[in-house]
């Protein structure tokens, strides 16, 4: 059976575009996948946060997890902190990523941009070897992301090419990142030439949104000249992207969400019509948050997946090291 792996990292609020980049589809590769979903906690260590934020994030996001219709039983649901191979994997696979090939990543130069030399933290520059281990810990062949993680995919896949013609054999598979077709990058609805973001809240929505907020930020979306609802992100950038959330939380594609849409000539009604469909979709999915929180079963399945996930990497690790020339002794 393939196996498909993802994450998400627990800073800041989870947003619609976690949602729909992310979230949403992680419960369609359980059926036909042997499926590892984690927490990527050690990565949410790159940039300054609260201990006591950290923490509680962490459990919103094993909440979200089950909350999207994540079954324990099918899914392997961990925190990356609690499987060592990861930190061990990246001590590894360090050595074989270079300087210049980690300055290059947009994540990287769009987050430091701001901060001074002295401030940006090594971590944050080599997040992507850490990301690297993670996926290759698995042997995944799928990587489900948003489309701002595909460079760091891409990255992982430079490596497992490099490591295995050096070493001359398929030791690490390669994997490939799958981005949704609708909805792989959603954008701010204040700014919508710029990404929703968890570190930027102006113009996002977020997963634990009150209703009556939710409402407030999209009937107050920035829109685009003229009338038409229709899909056209160069000129109509904040109409596309109202389409594209819709569209997503739908299950339909930008086609059918435009012919649905072909006779509204009024924004307003076009942005009811998203807020409800919104709604109609974060609402229950709360309900099942709290639920879940209030159940206490999340150290349970941590402590489950934390087992399963390092019963498989640390096989993958042994390998890793035997390759390399690091001492396994019996
Ligand atoms: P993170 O926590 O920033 O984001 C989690 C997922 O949400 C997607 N996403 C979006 N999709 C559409 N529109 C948006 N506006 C939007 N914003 C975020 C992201 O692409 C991502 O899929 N580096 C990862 C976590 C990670 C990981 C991994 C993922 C660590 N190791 C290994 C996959 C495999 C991250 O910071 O995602």
């Amino acid at each position: 059976m393939e196996r498909a792996l993802s994450g998400i990292k627990p800073t800041g609020k989870l947003t619609l575009g976690n949602y729909i980049g992310a979230l949403k589809n992680f419960k369609d590769y359980q059926e036909n996948y042997e499926t590892f979903i984690f927490i990527a906690d050690l990565h949410a260590l790159t940039l300054p946060i609260d201990p006591i934020e950290l923490r509680n994030n962490t459990k919103d996001i094993v909440a979200f997890y089950l909350a999207s219709g994540l079954d324990p039983e099918k899914t392997t649901i961990f925190l990356q902190s609690d499987v060592p191979a990861h930190a061990e994997l990246n001590a590894i696979i360090q050595n074989y990523l270079y300087m210049g090939e980690l300055s290059r990543m947009t994540q990287f130069k769009d987050k430091s941009r701001k901060m001074n030399d002295s401030a940006i933290g090594l971590g944050l520059f080599a997040y992507p070897v850490l990301m690297t281990a993670d996926i290759l810990l698995y042997n995944a062949d799928v990587v489900p992301v948003g489309e701002d993680q595909t460079q760091h995919v891409e990255l992982a896949r430079d490596f497992v090419h490099r490591f295995n013609t050096r070493y001359g054999k398929e030791l690490f598979k390669m994997p490939k990142a799958i981005t949704p077709k609708v909805g792989a990058r959603i954008m701010s609805l204040s700014e919508p030439t710029r990404k929703m973001s968890k570190s930027d809240p102006k113009g996002d929505i977020f997963l634990k949104d009150d209703m009556i907020i939710i409402r407030k930020k999209i009937m107050s979306a920035v829109t685009d000249l003229g009338s038409d609802v229709i899909y056209d992100p160069e000129n109509k950038p904040g109409i596309s992207n109202l389409l594209t959330i819709y569209a997503a939380l739908s299950d339909i594609t930008i086609k059918e969400a435009e012919e649905i849409f072909k006779d509204c000539h009024r924004y307003g009604d076009f942005k009811k019509a998203v807020t409800d469909k919104v709604i109609e979709v974060l609402e229950p999915f709360q309900k099942k948050y709290k639920e879940i929180l209030e159940s206490g079963i999340i150290d349970k399945v941590l402590e489950d997946g934390a087992r399963k996930a390092s019963y498989t990497a640390n096989k993958l690790l042994t390998k890793v090291k035997k390759t390399v020339g690091l001492y396994v002794h019996k």
